[in-house]
């Protein structure tokens, strides 16, 4: 399964990249405003650092409009995925930008017949959001599951990028159920590596340790 992180902060995007964490990235609208930089100029940044997909996302709500986002957004480097929303503009743009070369990611998707529909239209990556859909006590992972067997019934190459990750539990689940690639927060994917009964193990070795009275160096 490839990590994505989800994120336009390049200092946690380099931390984690230096540790081979990093298959690739994912920024909307609201992460580039966390940022507080400019989309291209950040977007270029984050495309030196990382050689898999970055996600860049259009902002327009008409397909014409969507395609002249994409094209430009897509000029910013090779690894530029366009991202664009689950909507009927959304997939016209999808279809056009993948005929013309380019990867789209079709994003804001909360069902199985969405995602049906942006496999069809040629989409590179499907992005369901998890986290959004348990918020409105719905199953989210149920949704990655249905999706990974719509996909797999039929053959479909689009690749499921289950996103709205919170937790670990995520993690593994979509691990689990066959996920291509998680897009995850900093903070999520660094969480990973804890656990209750690491720290009390490497407590008491640091205790004991002490009572040695020993050095390596
Ligand atoms: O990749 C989509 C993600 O940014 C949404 O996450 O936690 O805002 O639902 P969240």
């Amino acid at each position: 399964m490839k990590f994505f992180v989800d994120t336009a902060d390049v200092a946690a995007i380099a931390e984690l990249n230096d540790l081979g964490m990093v298959d690739g990235v994912t920024t909307n609208p609201s992460l580039i405003l966390k940022s507080g930089r400019d989309i291209i100029e950040v977007t270029r940044e984050i495309c030196g650092i990382v050689s898999g997909p970055v996600s860049a996302e259009v902002v327009s709500l008409k397909a014409e409009d969507m395609i002249a986002e994409g094209r430009k957004l897509a000029e910013i480097a090779q690894n530029i995925a366009v991202k664009v929303p689950l909507t009927w503009d959304g997939l016209k743009t999808c279809k056009v930008l993948t005929g013309e070369g380019f990867m789209v990611n079709v994003t804001l998707c909360f069902s199985t017949n969405q995602a049906l529909l942006a496999a069809k239209a040629g989409a590179t990556f499907i992005s369901p959001f998890i986290g959004r859909l348990d918020d409105i006590n719905l199953d989210g992972l149920e949704l990655i599951s249905d999706i990974r067997q719509v996909y797999d019934n039929y053959g479909f190459d689009t690749q499921i990028l289950a996103a709205s990750i919170r937790t670990a539990n995520h993690v593994t689940q979509c691990a689990l159920i066959g996920a291509d690639v998680i897009t995850a927060p900093p903070a999520v994917i660094k969480g990973l590596a804890s656990h209750v009964l690491t720290e009390k193990g490497l407590d008491q070795f640091m205790q004991d340790w002490a009572k040695t009275g020993q050095k390596i160096i």
